[in-house]
């Protein structure tokens, strides 16, 4: 699905982001990558939505070197390769069902699609009852489902999530590790960025560990010793 090839992205001020990683993602995958502030995992995911481009190096999705793409064929990337994020994003004078949709209309989906593709991911997350909250009204845990509805429902081939339990108490952070491992057993390939230990100890999946830019580990069901 996914294949680094001595990836290295300096930026403009000369720091590295990243340097020489090379790893492979296959479809279906659970990944941790994990690291102190500033390893470069951030930088793994902005490079894989092509957000920034690498220094060097290659970056392939679905077999396709990535920083090849036309312009017109970025959306299409960023589509298959869905995005959750530690402050969850959402649009506050939006509800749930509205900020679910998003997604589709920007994708042009029909009336009758849509409606059925939010009620299935809104049902997935928990969250059916709360169609019409909006996000004041919701807590940390079901904030970020509702960014995970947000980006299963336009079907991706991969979901990243960027710290994903930051802002989230130790039970409500079980419980969306929880959730991406069932939509990760329903055929989607996983890849959270996290510091947190605990966590990546309770789920025992795949580790890539980064230090100063630099993958120290890449390890199956591996511990995390912070
Ligand atoms: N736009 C940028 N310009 C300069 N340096 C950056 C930029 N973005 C990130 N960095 C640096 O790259 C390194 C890796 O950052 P990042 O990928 O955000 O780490 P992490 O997500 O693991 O905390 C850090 O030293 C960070 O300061
Ligand atoms: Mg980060």
């Amino acid at each position: 699905m996914i294949t680094f090839e001595k990836v290295t992205k300096r930026f403009s001020d000369g720091t590295l982001g990243l340097g020489e990683a090379s790893f492979q993602i296959k479809t279906n995958e659970f990944v941790f990558f994990i690291g102190p502030s500033g390893a470069g995992k951030t930088t793994v995911m902005k490079l894989l939505r092509r957000e920034i481009s690498p220094s060097e190096g290659v970056i392939t999705v679905k077999d396709k070197n990535i920083n090849q793409l036309e312009k017109q064929a970025i959306p299409a990337l960023r589509r298959s390769v869905a995005m959750c994020y530690q402050d969850f994003r959402l649009l506050a004078d939006r509800t749930v069902l509205e900020n679910v949709a998003l997604p589709l209309e920007i994708a042009g989906v029909s009336e009758p699609e849509k409606a059925e593709r939010i009620a299935d991911v809104l049902k997935k997350v928990n969250l059916g009852k709360k169609a019409n909250f909006f996000p004041v009204q919701l807590s940390g845990g079901e904030l970020q489902r509702v960014g995970i509805a947000r980006a299963i429902v336009g079907k991706p081939d991969v979901i990243l999530a960027d710290e994903p339990t930051g802002n989230l108490d130790p039970e409500a952070a079980f419980e969306i590790i929880k959730l991406f491992k069932e939509i990760n057993l329903a055929q989607t390939t996983i890849i959270v960025a996290t510091h947190n230990a605990d966590l990546v100890n309770q789920f025992k999946e795949r580790v890539i560990e980064l230090k100063h830019g630099k993958i120290i580990r890449d390890q199956k069901k591996a511990k995390y010793v912070a």
